[in-house]
């Protein structure tokens, strides 16, 4: 079977450059279109709707329907792990998720990492039907939540806070943090290990709360679990390239690259062009970096700073996958999704 090397995504992930930027945007299949909202009022909630590979295969493609996205993304979401973990994981309407917070490293290990695995292999029959219904070498993305960041959601029980408890963790129990990163390490390794063997053509690591961290807590909590998985990843045999996104970085981002072994790199929104130009080495992939919240208001302002965005990496002959810089808003207007992506299309 032909696989996705051929494709303007994973061409652009290994080093090519292009015309245009391969496009696709994070959080594509979501709220903002309304054919989601439809197929999500049909499970009971959003964890059931993630583990029926017929919904969640369903929203995968929708996106795909309406625009001319250069890779899909596998509909699931970076805290199944936990749930498969027992961490109580629920979705509360306005809140976001909520789980039981964790008290000690050991609460993690109390299910078995194969029974983690069976709880989570609905994931991997999405992506089977999934290869089975894209075209043919058409790049599917696979994707995880890296260590940090779903430490973060173990410890506090919540998203969307200061990260208060972890970086007290890692201030007063710093070996207790660090067999929780090592013990999501192990679990992430096969997590994104089996996606690959079911058929993901690339992968992505979510650190969406790497932001604000000290430089030298950064080192330990953010670099040092990504170069292990991704080490773990290819010493498992797996060879797709691996996109990280240490969301908030900074000027963190160029020991980011130099030290975790990722293909590529995700940009947030508050990143700099010229900074990540002249940091980054020559060459290297980057993705990004759009301000979501652009994609509400629409018009000539949207259009000109992603004319901003791939001019600087264009110029600078860097590789980039043009994105957002978070995900999109479920209040984004799918107008303006399509004036987007009319409008990169048109660059060739
Ligand atoms: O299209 C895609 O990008 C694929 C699917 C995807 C989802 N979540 C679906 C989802 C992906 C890649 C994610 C990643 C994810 N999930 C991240 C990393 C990216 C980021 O945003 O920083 C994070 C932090 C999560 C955790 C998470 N899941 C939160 C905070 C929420 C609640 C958000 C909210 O506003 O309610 C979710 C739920 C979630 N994951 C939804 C979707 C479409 C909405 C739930 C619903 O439809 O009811």
């Amino acid at each position: 079977m032909a696989g996705a090397e051929n494709s303007l995504f994973i061409k652009t992930l290994k080093g090519e450059r292009s015309h245009r930027p391969p496009v696709w945007l994070m959080r594509q299949a979501g709220r903002y279109l309304p054919e989601y909202r439809e197929i999500r009022a049909t499970a009971k909630d959003f964890l059931d709707f993630c583990y029926t590979p017929s919904l969640s295969v369903e929203a995968t493609l929708q996106p795909l329907r309406r625009y001319p996205f250069d890779a899909a993304i596998l509909f699931a979401d970076i805290l199944l792990v936990l749930d498969a973990m027992d961490r109580g994981l629920r979705f509360e309407a306005g809140e976001g998720p909520i789980l039981n917070p964790l008290d000690r490293a050991s609460d993690l290990e109390a299910v078995s990492l194969s029974k983690v695995m069976q709880r989570v292999s609905p994931v991997m029959e999405t992506v089977e039907r999934l290869k089975a219904a894209l075209p043919e070498g058409f790049p599917l993305i696979g994707f995880a939540g890296s260590p940090w960041t779903v430490a973060v959601y173990a410890i506090e029980g919540r998203g969307g806070t200061d990260k208060k408890n972890p970086k007290l963790w890692a201030y007063t129990r710093p070996d207790d943090l660090k067999a929780v990163l090592d013990y999501l390490v192990v679990v992430t390794t096969e997590y994104l290990k089996t996606q690959v063997e079911a058929g993901a053509d690339a992968l992505m690591l979510f650190d969406s709360w790497a932001e604000n961290l000290p430089d030298h807590v950064f080192d330990w909590l953010v670099i040092e679990p990504t170069r292990k998985l991704v080490d773990n990843l290819r010493s498992a045999g797996v060879t797709v390239p691996i996109i990280g996104f240490p969301r908030g970085a900074g000027a963190k981002l160029a020991d980011y690259v130099a030290q975790t072994g990722v293909n590529a790199v995700g940009l947030d929104t508050g990143q700099v062009p010229s900074f990540v130009n002249t940091s980054l080495p020559k060459g290297f992939p980057v993705q990004g970096h759009l301000d979501p919240l652009s994609v509400i208001a629409g018009g000539k302002q949207m259009l000109d700073r992603a004319d901003q965005i791939i001019e600087a990496y264009r110029a600078d002959g860097r590789p980039h996958v043009f994105n957002l810089g978070h995900g999109i808003t479920p209040d984004a207007k799918p107008e303006h999704v399509e004036t987007l992506m009319k409008h990169i299309q048109a660059m060739g």
